[in-house]
């Protein structure tokens, strides 16, 4: 077990112990204080559309189970029968007529929790048995708030609300919701899973790690620029290559990119890629089109052209604005990483747009990718490293110290700034050892 002053000692300003990312003890430790503490994201509205609909979800070590229930309200249940404890249903979603009913004994419960009944209840007459007693009820979380149809949860009765929590990073999510020209998205089709191999931590570094893009990458990025070579040279390079070889730009480009740090540890990338333009191709103009005529011209430009890349909510993951989707992150054990990926339609958009999120989704997060496999080959790699004794330290050097100051955080000097990393680990040393209390302001 590590002291707080221990663990506040694993954070300097420009440099973290390696421990944070393999020992299996501070991994409990970050269960209990960071996941037990912030909001984490557990579902969206548009998966559970009608009361009874559920969608099983995990905050830290917590099965939990996103349900609408007759108030047309989310809740957030623990997934534990107060019986024996079984899982009241399976991990996916589905749907049950208006109660839970537990698969082992058959106790029945409300869609908020509340127990309705057990069979044969003569058997605990006598007993302190007690349908009221919250005792046999389903647990609900301690807290649960929605964000425009996005449902975090907290295990922690206190802290800031959600809104508050999200800071500088609520400008993603309203931003992804404010591309539908009804102000609204929706999760469609299926879900990418991605098992890594290592510590949950390493992949929210890499979200704004713009000096690994080129190199990594290299692969995918020499197959997009030969193939475009070789069968198009000359003409608009397809979508899909051009996603691809974006990762090649040079260092000045990287540079240039203005790289945002929140409070709690958030934070997004701007000006990667730039589909909005109302000019570039013909679903952008589409998008643009059907989002002007509902909002008007100037509005349309403005949300558009807010051009963010991989936004940082810690602990939940990361929403991608212009290609709707959220890359979920649950951490599972020390080594072991769970990257959920869903996709999202705006609604009310044309059907391109949503297709053209999809191929996002399929060249960079699918099984099939040319891209992440790079990315987790390197992920293990870090794991792997830092296992050994071959030092200590993990370094956070680049651009230390010369952040700007911004309303709610800072925004690096350049863009291959290590600024985001550092960022994550004020909030991280900040729950970790005091609760959260002053996890605003970056180091
Ligand atoms: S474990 Fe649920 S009813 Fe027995
Ligand atoms: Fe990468």
């Amino acid at each position: 077990m590590y002291t707080n002053e221990q663990l506040a000692d694993m954070v300097k300003p420009d440099k973290v112990h390696r421990a944070v990312y393999v020992d299996p003890g501070i991994f409990d430790l970050e269960m209990e204080r960071i996941y037990g503490r912030v909001w984490v994201y557990v579902g969206h509205e548009s998966q559970i559309p009608q009361a009874g609909d559920y969608l099983t979800s995990r905050i830290g070590r917590q099965d939990v189970i996103l349900v609408r229930a007759a108030d047309g309200k989310p809740h957030v249940l623990y997934n534990r029968c107060p019986h024996k404890g079984a899982q009241i249903v399976p991990p996916g979603a589905g749907h049950v007529d208006r109660h839970f009913r537990c698969p082992y004994h058959a106790w029945t419960f409300r869609l908020h929790g509340p127990m309705l009944s057990a069979p044969l209840r003569a058997g605990y007459e006598g007993t302190a048995f007690d349908p009221a007693d919250e005792a046999f009820w389903l647990r609900r979380v301690a807290r649960v708030a929605s964000y425009r149809g996005f449902v975090f949860a907290s295990l922690a009765q206190g802290g800031d609300d959600l809104v508050d929590f999200l800071g500088g990073a609520k400008a993603a999510i309203d931003n992804l919701c404010d591309r539908s020209p009804v102000g609204e998205v929706e999760v469609a089709g299926g879900v990418f899973r991605v098992w890594q191999n290592s510590n949950w931590k390493i992949f929210y570094e890499n979200l704004h790690d713009t000096m690994h893009a080129a190199v990594t990458h290299e692969s995918s990025v020499v197959a997009a620029r030969d193939e475009y070579e070789a069968s198009m040279a000359g003409r608009d390079m397809p979508f899909v290559l051009h996603i691809m070889a974006g990762n090649g730009e040079p260092y000045q480009f990287w540079e240039k990119l203005a790289v945002h740090a929140f409070d709690h540890g958030h934070g997004y990338m701007e000006g990667i890629f730039d589909p909005g333009g109302a000019d570039r191709d013909p679903t952008s103009r589409a998008h643009h089109e059907s989002l002007a005529a509902a909002v008007g011209e100037a509005r349309a430009r403005e949300i558009l052209g807010m051009n963010l890349h991989n936004t940082i909510i810690y602990g939940s993951g990361s929403p991608h604005t212009v290609f709707q989707q959220f890359r979920v992150i649950r951490p599972v054990a020390v080594d072991r990483t769970l990257v959920e990926i869903v996709t999202f339609r705006l609604k009310g958009a044309p059907e391109a747009v949503f297709e053209r999120a999809v191929t996002y989704a399929n060249t960079i997060n699918s099984p099939s990718s040319n891209v992440m496999p790079d990315d987790v080959e390197l992920y293990t790699r870090v794991q792997k490293g830092n296992r050994l004794d071959g030092g200590d330290w993990v370094s956070m050097h680049r651009y230390c110290g010369t952040d700007r100051d911004i309303p709610g955080g800072k925004v690096a000097v350049n863009g291959t700034s290590e600024l985001p990393i550092r960022n994550q680990f004020v909030a991280w040393k900040a729950l970790m050892t005091e609760g959260g209390a002053g996890c605003g302001g970056v180091a």
